[in-house]
């Protein structure tokens, strides 16, 4: 893990409230695998104190993307930068996800879509590309920007908005439901809490192996805070609690109570 003063490259908005934002930061994309994230601190000065999580959304060569959604003070200053700006990110941090074997189905809702093109990307470099791809979000105007960045890596490229202005009319987990039966496929998957307990139970249901990506609010990222503690599966066998920042944010799905 490093601290490392990165370069603003650009920004590029996306939609009404969700953005790119690439950096220069050779040393944590040098470290960095699928499913991980860092903190940024996103102000200069200590408004805000804390740095703010974010997956790691692509890395290639210096260059590191976020994906991220504007919902408060520090992804609003996050949206604000320039090129040439410094941000400094702690990184990369937590457990990503751990690439199987057979086939792969990603599965990305909302803003969790962020974590899962540098996935598609190390499937498709460890020749086993995505069999399908899953983006989906409220509205074709938030899921279409990010049509092209994802097209490289899969064959199968599906869209899910809940107004059904864009590909299948329905959630991300409805969209799971309806691929043809993939014996022995893993579902990657990212996003909000609902869509994920109905992936897990699909998967579970389905004898499918499933990895989900979640969140929790952090204050250190790393360990110190105890503030990103939720319940482990079978709290007898496993001590209680796991900590999403440092056991996670990537967990097997039957490492988590969904009920
Ligand atoms: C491991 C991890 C990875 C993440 N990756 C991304 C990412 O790639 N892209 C992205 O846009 N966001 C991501 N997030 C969420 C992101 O960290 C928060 O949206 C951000 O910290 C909000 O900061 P803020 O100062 O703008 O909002 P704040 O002023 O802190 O909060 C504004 C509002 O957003 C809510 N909020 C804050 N944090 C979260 C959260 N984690 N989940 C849900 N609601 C929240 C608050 O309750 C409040 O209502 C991730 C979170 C974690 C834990
Ligand atoms: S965020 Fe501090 S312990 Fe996990």
């Amino acid at each position: 893990m490093l601290q490392e003063t990165c370069r603003v490259i650009r920004l590029e908005r996306l939609s009404a409230d969700t953005w790119h934002l690439f950096l220069a930061a050779p040393g944590i994309t040098a470290r960095v695998h699928a499913g991980q994230f860092v903190m940024a601190a996103v102000g200069a000065g200590y408004d805000p104190l804390l740095r703010r999580p974010f997956s790691v959304h692509f890395a290639e060569g210096d260059d590191l993307i976020l994906y991220f959604r504007v919902v408060g003070k520090g992804t609003e200053m996050l949206a604000s930068l320039h090129p040439g700006d410094r941000l400094s990110l702690l990184g990369p941090l937590g457990k990503g996800f751990k690439l199987t074997e057979g086939l792969a189905i990603l599965v990305g809702g909302g803003i969790g879509i962020a974590p899962l093109l540098l996935l598609a990307k190390e499937l498709a470099d460890g020749n086993n590309p995505a069999a399908a791809i899953i983006l989906a979000g409220r509205t074709k105007a938030e899921v279409t920007p990010l049509a092209a960045s994802f097209q490289p890596w899969t064959k199968n490229l599906i869209f899910a908005t809940d107004d059904g202005s864009f590909g299948i009319r329905g959630r991300a987990d409805e969209a799971v439901a309806s691929l043809p039966p993939m014996p022995g496929a893993v579902v990657y998957t990212c996003g909000p809490q609902p869509m994920l307990r109905a992936i897990a139970h699909f998967c579970r249901d389905h004898k499918m192996k499933c990895q989900v990506s979640v969140e929790s609010a952090m204050a250190c990222g790393m360990g110190a805070c105890l503030g990103c503690a939720r319940p482990a599966a079978r709290p007898a066998e496993g001590g209680g609690y796991v900590h999403v920042c440092l056991d996670g944010p990537v967990f097997d799905a039957e490492a988590l109570p969904w009920d």
